[in-house]
């Protein structure tokens, strides 16, 4: 995939200098003898702002991701590899592992990262309704749901989603055991929740790839990555005329996998919208892509800033991190 990425790494470039070079033999200006001064600016060219999801924040608490599991069920095993896969692929996630919690109500740290997380994934595996801080998580997560939109992606790790509905075995054991000394209402809700989750669209791990796990894994991190893509749009216009059908061309030349589609140049005169057709199809395309970058104003900033300073969005932008 990074090979993927680098070449539409490169058709961006392709299309930035490209845009640099038109603009620069069309509207030559004074200071252009200046060697130094090699870029070129039109008012269609994009700002800083227009980026909005290349670099992630990941100050402070803003969790991307909240994970609620059992900790003697899966700490070292399913949710290790998962947490470990999602911060590598640059999420921020709240990992709860909430086995020494102590007292009887959810804190607001707690609730915060809760109520901040665009996703929430609790892992149900055959002990979680035994720890009620795991049904306090997993009720939090489904008024989350209700209320503030987030989405709620079970995996069900070893049960099926029946036996969670039906709470059968193990899980239905546990919430008896809650019921012998909780009050009644607190217990209910969390067998609604248990029941809500159940019907929710999820995984579950026996079914994916025979059991194995590496492979849900990676289905998880794919499914995370685009719902959060939200974030690497680029913003245009609300009414953009004319160019459907130059999109359309485009998207039709470049092959479904990327596999033979390494460079795409967009030629033509200043002003004409050469970079809101890059914007338009970078978003298109971003999706498929596991990390991307948008750089322009290539000469420009690089006349300004030095190249270092596209090197280290580059950088920050794929790996999430800077030198
Ligand atoms: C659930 O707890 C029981 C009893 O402590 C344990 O034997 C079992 O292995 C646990 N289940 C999982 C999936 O770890
Ligand atoms: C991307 O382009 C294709 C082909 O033009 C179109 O069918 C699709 O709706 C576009 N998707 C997005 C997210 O813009």
């Amino acid at each position: 995939m990074v090979g993927v990425f680098l070449n539409f790494f490169y058709w961006l470039c392709s299309i930035c200098s490209t845009n640099s070079l038109e603009m620069e033999r069309e509207e030559p200006t004074p200071s252009a003898e200046d060697p130094t001064y090699r870029a070129s600016s039109s008012s269609t060219s994009p700002s800083a702002g227009d980026y909005e999801g290349g670099t992630k924040k990941t100050k402070g608490d803003n969790y991307e991701v909240f994970l609620s599991f059992r900790g003697k069920d899966t700490r070292k095993g399913f949710t290790d590899h998962l947490y470990t896969s999602l911060v590598n692929a640059g999420i921020h996630v709240f990992r709860d592992d909430n086995e020494l919690r102590v007292g009887e109500e959810i804190g607001p740290e707690l609730l915060c990262s809760i109520t901040q997380s665009k996703i929430s994934i609790p892992i149900i595996s055959e002990n979680y309704s035994s720890s009620k801080w795991c049904l306090r998580e997993l009720t939090q997560m489904l008024k989350c749901r209700k209320s503030g939109g987030q989405i709620v992606l079970p995996i069900f790790y070893k049960v099926e989603p029946s036996q969670v509905r039906h709470l059968t075995g193990r899980l239905g054991n546990a919430i008896n055991a809650h019921r012998r000394k909780l009050d009644e209402n607190v217990v209910k809700e969390w067998e609604e929740a248990l029941k809500e989750v159940s019907s929710l669209k999820g995984w579950e791990s026996k079914k994916i790839d025979n059991g194995h796990e590496a492979a849900l894994v990676k289905i998880v991190v794919g499914k995370v990555m685009s719902e959060l893509n939200r974030n690497f749009q680029l913003t245009l216009p609300k009414e953009l005329v004319g160019v459907d059908d130059r999109v359309e061309e485009i998207m039709s030349l470049i092959d479904a996998k990327f596999t033979n589609t390494a460079i795409i140049g967009i030629c033509g005169m200043g002003g004409i919208g050469k970079t809101t057709l890059a914007k338009v199809l970078y978003n298109n395309l971003s999706s498929h892509f596991e990390h991307r970058s948008f750089l322009t104003d290539i000469r420009e900033t690089c006349a300004r800033k030095g190249i270092e300073c596209l090197q280290n969005q580059l950088i920050r932008d794929i790996l999430g991190s800077s030198i």
